[in-house]
């Protein structure tokens, strides 16, 4: 792998999931692997299990880690060419990704959309001038339009608590917000499903209101409906998480009742585990009930966060060497 910013990236989803699932039985066996190699995390964003565990998992390499929280401590970047910048901008991203380039083996960068223009944020622009002028390989800690390190860890759980017989059934439920949020780690939970489907590994449906529907790129072969109910019949894993308007671009758009899981949704579920990457809104996305109840598989999957990070850190030390 030479960098990771989708699941495009990667040649056998199975065996990447599969070496996560390694690492956690094993975690200090490639100390040496990342002796004398440096990471480095940029953040524009907060974050709390991105940072942790991505720490965590360069740390169980061997590698030495260095964060920058760009947002509050850096210069503020110039991202387009040909300005004259004698505005709030101070250094531009050619001259800050080449110089953190010049410091560390291995990049991670975490870059949210504006939520104010689809074509610049779907672009990928800045997410995609820093892989170019870094010169080393990119993981991402988060994308405007995808979130792949989170997917990773969502594939892992579903593996490794999956006990039936036949491949399970996964829904991606929308659920509500008071704010208009990205549509990355849906986008990134649907793209890998999509390809677990394909390789016959999951089914996948996709439950929202009218009016969120996901570019579809993102869901190539997802069974979609406008039907909670409907979806959740027999399912397996229902994975919660809100989303705005991919039509109406950031926009808060009225939503309509009954989309906030509850133990009463589950009873058509075949007994289903749910997840959510977290951060959560309790009682608002996710009711408290099934957060704290047996249904949850919260904690869990943002523990495998750091087994996901390792497996992909791993993977770019082997191709750098
Ligand atoms: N799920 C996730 O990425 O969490 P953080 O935003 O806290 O890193």
């Amino acid at each position: 792998m030479k960098q990771f910013t989708s699941v495009n990236d990667i040649a056998d989803i199975n065996q990447l999931v599969e070496a996560a699932i390694a690492l956690k039985n094993d975690p200090y066996s490639d100390q040496q692997l990342g002796k004398n190699k440096t990471l480095g995390l940029v953040f524009l964003n907060p974050s709390l299990r991105t940072r942790l565990s991505t720490q965590k998992a360069a740390l169980n390499l061997g590698m030495n880690v260095m964060v920058m929280n760009m947002d509050k401590e850096g210069w503020a970047l110039e991202t387009q060419d040909g300005m004259v910048m004698n505005g709030s901008t101070v250094e531009h991203i050619r001259e800050a990704a080449a110089v953190m380039g010049q410091y560390c083996d291995i990049l991670g960068l975490r870059s949210f959309p504006k939520l104010k223009d689809r074509e610049e944020d779907y672009s990928e622009d800045f997410f995609n001038k820093f892989i170019k002028y870094c010169g080393v390989p990119v993981v991402s800690l988060e994308s405007a339009t995808r979130h792949p390190l989170q997917s990773l860890a969502d594939l892992v759980t579903i593996r490794e608590t999956w006990k039936g017989a036949a491949k399970p059934k996964v829904v991606l439920a929308w659920a509500p917000h008071v704010k208009a949020l990205p549509q990355a780690v849906p986008n990134s939970f649907a793209e890998w499903m999509c390809k677990a489907q394909q390789e016959g590994l999951v089914d996948f449906t996709i439950a929202h209101p009218a009016g969120f529907e996901l570019n579809e790129d993102f869901t190539p072969g997802a069974a979609i409906t406008h039907n909670l109910e409907e979806a959740l019949t027999g399912a397996d894993y229902v994975y919660v998480k809100n989303w705005s308007s991919y039509q109406d671009y950031g926009k808060v758009l009225p939503f309509p009742e009954g989309w906030m899981l509850t133990h009463e949704h589950l009873k058509v579920s075949n007994d289903a585990k749910v997840m959510h990457c977290l951060p959560v809104r309790r009682d608002l996305e996710l009711s408290s009930e099934v957060l704290d109840g047996p249904h949850s598989l919260v904690i869990h999957e943002a523990g495998n966060r750091l087994w996901a990070a390792q497996a992909v850190l791993k993977d770019l030390l082997q191709s750098l060497s």
